[in-house]
């Protein structure tokens, strides 16, 4: 099939013609020897990126070597580059996700946040490789910003408003509208 059922478009577009596209449908960027899908509208997709079955706002830009896959972003959300978003994970309006994070299923951050590099979400307290696993829910609520390299314990939730310093492991909740590091992260001042 060369054209899409849904909109009638070429199933392969190229990158400008992929901004403007509205289908819900998976049509493909064909860049050199890789072919990149893209659903919706808006997207700036970085190369060779995937972003597979997403439901996503405008103005969504998405740096190279992504992998995300049914998550929800809204509008005009950055991610750079080297990040990995897995399924059901809901990021709100005007975030910007840093190098190198990693977002699995289990996590909804609010607006306005800001995710540092290298920043590890997790969402199983007891691993193991093999039998069940039990993801826990974890919330970073609306303009919180987090510091490069932390690690967020699963079932955690982040206070609105509040900074989570560099390299914190936050293994307990963290209230509003407050200066939280260290490792255990600890509340150290009000903003
Ligand atoms: C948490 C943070 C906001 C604190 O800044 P601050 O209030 O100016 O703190 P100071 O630099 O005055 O440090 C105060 C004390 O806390 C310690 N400290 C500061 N940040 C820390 C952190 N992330 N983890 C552990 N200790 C930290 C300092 O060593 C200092 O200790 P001391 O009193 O024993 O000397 C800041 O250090 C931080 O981590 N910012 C995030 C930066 C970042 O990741 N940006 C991403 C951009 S890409």
């Amino acid at each position: 099939m060369t054209t899409c059922m849904e909109c009638g478009l070429p199933m392969r577009l190229t990158k400008e013609e992929a901004l403007e596209m509205s289908c819900s449908g998976t049509h493909f960027i064909e860049d050199g020897m890789t072919l990149t899908p893209v659903t919706g509208k808006g997207l700036r997709l970085g190369n060779p990126s995937k972003v597979i079955q997403c439901e996503y706002g405008k103005g969504v830009e998405i740096g190279n070597f992504c992998d995300i896959y049914k998550a929800m972003i809204g509008s005009y959300t950055k991610i750079k580059r080297f990040v990995e978003i897995q399924e059901n994970v809901e990021i709100g309006k005007f975030c910007k996700i840093m190098s190198f994070v990693f977002i699995p299923t289990g996590v909804r951050i609010g607006n306005y946040c800001f995710i540092g590099p290298g920043t590890l979400f997790l969402n199983d307290r007891y691993p193991a490789a093999v039998g069940q696993w039990e993801i826990s829910l974890t919330e970073v609520e609306d303009n919180v910003s987090i510091g490069g390299g932390a690690v967020i314990l699963p079932g955690v939730k982040i206070g609105k408003g509040s900074l989570i310093g560099a390299g914190s492991v936050v293994t307990k909740s963290i209230p509003p509208s407050v200066i939280a590091y260290g490792n255990p992260c600890k509340v150290v001042r009000p903003i």
